[in-house]
């Protein structure tokens, strides 16, 4: 079996940088049109100035002839600039602004602390219809780690859309049906969903011995949640679109007491989507989720260029990790044998 699709994007990806950047930006450029570039490097990326600079960085490592193009966005701070986040999007160099709340996941301590004090960014942002990238976590302590993402949309989310009707927000890696429920009942939101979350649960993270390779930020929440997003991905709904998440960390820095959080998916996503949506009887839907959806909440046309999916008898081999400079990155794991691949 074959399928056509429009050539897919990713609305969320950490391409990191030096020799991590240089060893991982081809297993996104194979297969992706463009991608929305988180900005939590070290330091982050939070001015005009430094966006475009990661910008050519990127540029500079994709091989001659590669159109793939980099959707830069800025790191909010409660000490952003909102002229320079305007200005930013007016020259085209930014497509979006991430919210890390302040101590949410990875590089996140330059993050938002009061959400009162960005008010004057989110309110230009809504001017001119530049989106708000959202890490949906509450980082209260008190709140245990799988209930972050419902304490999140009562407590951040409801109250921000209730202050700023217009502004148009992402709620990225949506984990819950919570979540889901949530994009669905509120105008101007829109939500990515990633490939992990599409097919772990907490238990292949927990069960039989921990495995830091699916451990990630959100972290997998139960069964019934990943159904509800599977449900949401496989609908055609154009409020959900694919933002991987794929965030490569090295094998020493996953593989330890204290391991880092973040699947690294972008090689084997579209074999994995294609096999997701095919067990849900809506390989129809799938380019809508990955190539349709994305470009028009974010207004943007979708790619002109095409992508085939085959499906073949024997499974397909992908590496186990990709070598960088920084040292190997372990791919995503779906825990089944894959049979489609990209050609
Ligand atoms: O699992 C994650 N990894 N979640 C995030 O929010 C950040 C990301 C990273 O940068 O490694
Ligand atoms: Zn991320």
């Amino acid at each position: 079996m074959r399928i056509t699709l429009t050539r897919p994007d990713d609305w969320h990806l950490h391409l990191r940088d030096g020799d991590m950047l240089k060893g991982i930006l081809p297993e996104t450029t194979r297969d992706f049109g463009r991608a929305i570039i988180m900005p939590n490097l070290v330091p982050p990326v939070v001015t005009s100035f430094d966006a475009l600079q990661y910008r050519a960085r990127i540029i500079d490592l994709l091989p001659e002839g590669d159109d793939f193009l980099p959707l830069m966005t800025l790191y909010l701070t409660e000490g952003t600039d909102p002229e320079d986040v305007a200005m930013a999007a007016k020259t085209r160099t930014i497509s979006a602004v991430k919210l890390y709340p302040a101590g949410a996941t990875t590089n996140s301590d330059s993050g938002v602390k009061d959400i009162d004090n960005v008010m004057p960014v989110l309110e230009k942002m809504a001017e001119i219809g530049l989106p708000l990238c959202v890490h949906g976590e509450v980082t209260d302590p008190s709140v245990d780690i799988f209930d972050r993402e419902a304490a999140f949309i009562e407590h951040v989310l409801m109250p921000l859309r209730t202050r700023l009707p217009e502004l148009k927000i992402i709620m990225e890696h949506v984990t819950t049906k919570d979540g889901v429920d949530y994009v669905n009942s509120a105008a101007n939101t829109a939500a990515t969903l990633t490939t992990h979350h599409l097919i772990i649960n907490r238990n292949h993270l927990l069960v039989g011995g921990i495995k830091p390779h699916y451990y990630c930020l959100p972290i997998a929440k139960r069964e019934t949640h990943r159904l509800a997003l599977v449900q949401a991905a496989t609908s055609g709904n154009p409020k959900f679109f694919l933002g991987t998440d794929s965030a490569p960390h090295t094998d020493p820095n996953k593989e330890s007491a204290c391991g880092c959080a973040g699947v690294f998916s972008a090689t084997n996503t579209m074999p994995c989507l294609a096999h997701v949506f095919e067990d849900a009887g809506a390989l129809d839907k799938l380019e809508a989720f990955t190539s349709l959806n994305g470009p028009a909440f974010y207004g943007l046309p979708p790619n002109t260029a095409k992508i085939t999916l085959t499906q073949q008898d024997t499974p397909v081999v992908f590496p186990a990790k990709i070598e960088t400079g920084d040292g190997p990155v372990t791919l995503f794991n779906p825990d089944f044998p894959l049979f489609w691949r990209v050609s």
